[in-house]
């Protein structure tokens, strides 16, 4: 990987596109770790360099309400109060450029990746650092289109996510646990299949795990799955069965305890329940590689129970622990708020990259 290291960025004009895009409400920043994890790469190049121009999108820009709504202006008043500045760095040499995806309004320039909106980006800077490690697998003008202009490197943060994730792919400490939750088996068919051939055991929970169950023949009530999705898991599951990890228990809509063979046609799944509890437990003390991805229930209405019980062992082992997702990062922050985890800023960027596909941020040498 081309890293900041590789270069000198003394006294240079440098760009760096951060991934700002954090959840905000009534104008508050709900959860600051991208922008707490983009702050090693920012300081070092306030400490080297003569200028410093910070790019980052923010949400889905489609209409003037959108831009309206995702001006980065309140992101921008907190980083500086958390950066290293002094009196030697003048107000007008480190500066932020607005949402890069106000430039979605005219025909999508931003996330289209058109290479005059990434030159004019260039123009402010003679090196690009890419650090924004969550956006690495689209391919904008910001994060992707200036490097066609500039010399351009990857940031510390970059480096830190690649390094974490190879220690999935390549050579895991085993045993090597994979725990699936969420809602959808669509969303994660590619990184199931590419990540089942690597770990030792995958946990199914959360309501992906109806899907499953269901194409092993279980009732699962009216809980959440998806029909287009049964063959897919029937062939997972004829395949690894001595891999998967199922859930033997849940709790319905009325927060009822059932086991999965007494279901009824009512019942929906919306929490994991003790006894699953206990078998991931089982799974998960020995181990020395955990990759967590998706919550185990609705913990966000209540049905906290399985989450919260998960991060609380994931909290006791001593493993290398790999937390994926924005609500997966959510709820180990809110149920063990002084974890050692290693925390991922990037849910869809770190899935591309377990599925195998090579992100297009990420930069690295020429091969001759
Ligand atoms: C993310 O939150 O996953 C990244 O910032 C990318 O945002 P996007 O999914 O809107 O491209």
């Amino acid at each position: 990987m081309k890293t900041i290291n590789n270069v000198d960025i003394n006294n240079k004009r440098v760009i760096v596109r951060l991934d700002l895009n954090v959840p905000i409400k009534n104008n508050k920043i709900l959860d600051d770790t991208r922008i707490k994890k983009s702050l090693k790469t920012l300081n070092y190049i306030i400490e080297r360099a003569s200028k410093v121009i910070i790019l980052s999108h923010l949400g889905r820009i489609k209409t003037d309400e959108d831009k309206k709504n995702n001006s980065l202006k309140l992101v921008c008043d907190y980083l500086s109060t958390l950066i290293n500045t002094n009196d030697e760095v003048l107000d007008d040499d480190l500066i932020m450029f607005e949402n890069t995806r106000y430039f979605d309004l005219d025909n999508k320039k931003e996330s289209n990746n058109d290479l005059e909106l990434a030159k004019y980006f260039s123009s402010f800077g003679d090196i690009f650092i890419n650090d924004a490690f969550g956006t690495c697998h689209r391919c904008n003008a910001s994060n992707v289109g200036i490097s066609n202009f500039i010399p351009s490197y990857n940031g510390f943060l970059v480096e830190e996510e690649i390094e974490n994730l190879d220690r999935l792919l390549n050579n895991p400490e085993r045993p090597y646990v994979v725990i699936m939750g969420g809602k959808k088996v669509s969303d994660k068919i590619k990184v199931i299949e590419n990540i089942i051939k690597k770990c030792d055991k995958l946990i199914i929970g959360g309501a992906m795990a109806y899907t499953f169950l269901k194409a092993k023949g279980y009732e699962i009530g009216s809980s959440f799955y998806e029909e287009e999705y049964l063959d897919f898991s029937k062939n997972i599951l004829d395949k690894y069965n001595n891999k998967i990890v199922l859930i033997k228990d849940n709790y319905n809509q009325n927060k009822e305890l059932i086991r999965i063979e007494d279901m009824k046609k009512d019942d929906i799944g919306y929490d994991i329940g003790p006894d699953t509890i206990e078998l991931y437990k089982s799974e998960l003390e020995n181990s020395k590689t955990v990759f967590f991805n998706g919550p185990m229930g609705l913990f966000e209405e209540e049905y906290e129970y399985g989450t919260k019980e998960l991060c609380n062992i994931l909290n006791n082992i001593n493993a290398f622990i790999l937390v994926g997702g924005g609500d997966t990062v959510n709820a180990v922050n809110k149920y063990v708020p002084n974890n050692s985890f290693n925390i991922s800023t990037g849910g869809g960027a770190s899935l591309e990259y377990l599925e195998g596909k090579k992100l297009p941020g990420v930069f690295y040498e020429e091969e001759v």
